[in-house]
């Protein structure tokens, strides 16, 4: 038995074969009913008893290696076979297409960037609101016109519960939550009730900032927004600031930076003025720190505001707010990315 063993492995490690006929042929041979190795296991009791188990070991082994054997021939058949027998490994692969970032996606990420650098974390809060983070925390009046159903959403005619109008509600919140220092840009999803035209949308994206701390200046606000300007446009970037009027901001600005499609010469985008106007900004009202229980006489804070449709317009020159809700391909593909 030892040398019928001996001498089938050997054929098996000899066999070569040129199709799967004869592949399945030498599998008839050796496993088949009455192939070779199924008739070694039908002899195996005539094998002595102090034998068997050793002899056992060598049959299964014998079975395993023409199992092996046959199922690697196959796979080297399969690879040679006709159907790949014009295979041409050195042809560059199918073209490969990369999707697009959507602009608002790909400017947030930037400013995200740059107030990194500055020290500022991202905090984030609900686009459903209450009155008090959106409204009364933030100074505004009773009879403030953006508390009015023709600016805000109300949410089933409560009046308490509302999509928020801006990114400052979520400054609130952290304020009531965290003790200063705090740095915190808040970006997200606001809403207000506007006719949908090239110039508003009743949904955009914000980001706010937000730094609370000792002596903090309005000089530092201004270097800030320098700094943050000259890293979104370019050095040549200028900024200037008008006085204005926000609730929650005394003294309160908005902030231009020059016409990057003109240089400042003035042009049809800029309106002839050399100037595009791109936030709102100012101190932290005492009022407003102090409704978050934070003590106006030891802190003091700037905040900004800005809208991304509007840098992303500036930008990348885009001339209708509208085709950021499209998703028209063909504006989307516009905008490749690295990542
Ligand atoms: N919250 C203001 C807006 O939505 C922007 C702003 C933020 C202005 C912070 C001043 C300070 O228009």
């Amino acid at each position: 038995m030892r040398s019928k063993i001996s001498e089938i492995r050997e054929k098996i490690e000899k066999y070569q074969v040129s199709n799967l006929k004869e592949l399945e042929e030498m599998r008839v041979a050796l496993l088949g009913k009455k192939g070779q190795i199924t008739q070694l296991f039908s002899e195996f009791r005539y094998v002595a008893d102090n034998e068997k188990k050793e002899i056992g070991k060598l049959v299964n082994n014998l079975k395993n290696t023409a199992i092996d054997k046959i199922a690697s021939l196959k796979e080297n058949l399969e690879v040679s076979d006709e159907k790949f027998s014009n295979l041409d490994l050195s042809l560059p692969g199918y073209p490969f297409k990369f999707g697009s970032r959507h602009p608002i996606s790909l400017v947030k990420e930037e400013l995200y960037d740059i107030f990194k650098t500055l020290g500022f974390s991202i905090a984030e809060g609900p686009e459903i609101e209450d009155d008090w983070h959106v409204f009364s925390s933030l100074n505004f009046a009773e009879e403030h016109p953006a508390r009015d159903m023709q600016d805000t959403f109300f949410i089933e005619n409560k009046p308490d519960i509302l999509l928020r109008t801006h990114t400052s509600s979520v400054q609130v919140r952290v304020m009531e939550k965290q003790k200063p220092p705090i740095r915190v840009i808040c970006p997200g999803r606001v809403f207000r009730n506007e006719a949908i035209s090239a110039r508003a949308h009743c949904i955009f994206h914000q980001i706010e900032g937000l730094y609370v701390d000792e002596n903090v200046s309005f000089s530092d606000l201004k270097q800030t927004l320098l700094f943050f300007a000259q890293e979104l446009f370019g050095d040549e970037i200028k900024i200037r600031l008008r006085p204005s009027y926000f609730p929650f901001t005394e003294p309160s600005a908005e902030m231009d930076v020059s016409c990057n499609l003109c240089g400042g010469k003035g042009c049809a985008v800029c309106k002839h003025t050399g100037w595009l106007e791109i936030l709102g900004c100012g101190m932290v009202d005492k009022n407003v720190l102090e409704n978050c229980n934070i003590d106006s006489k030891k802190y003091s804070g700037y905040a900004f505001g800005m809208g991304i449709e509007r840098i992303a317009m500036i930008k990348y020159q885009i001339k209708d707010l509208r085709l950021y809700f499209e998703n028209d391909y063909r504006f989307l593909n516009q905008f490749k990315s690295v990542l």
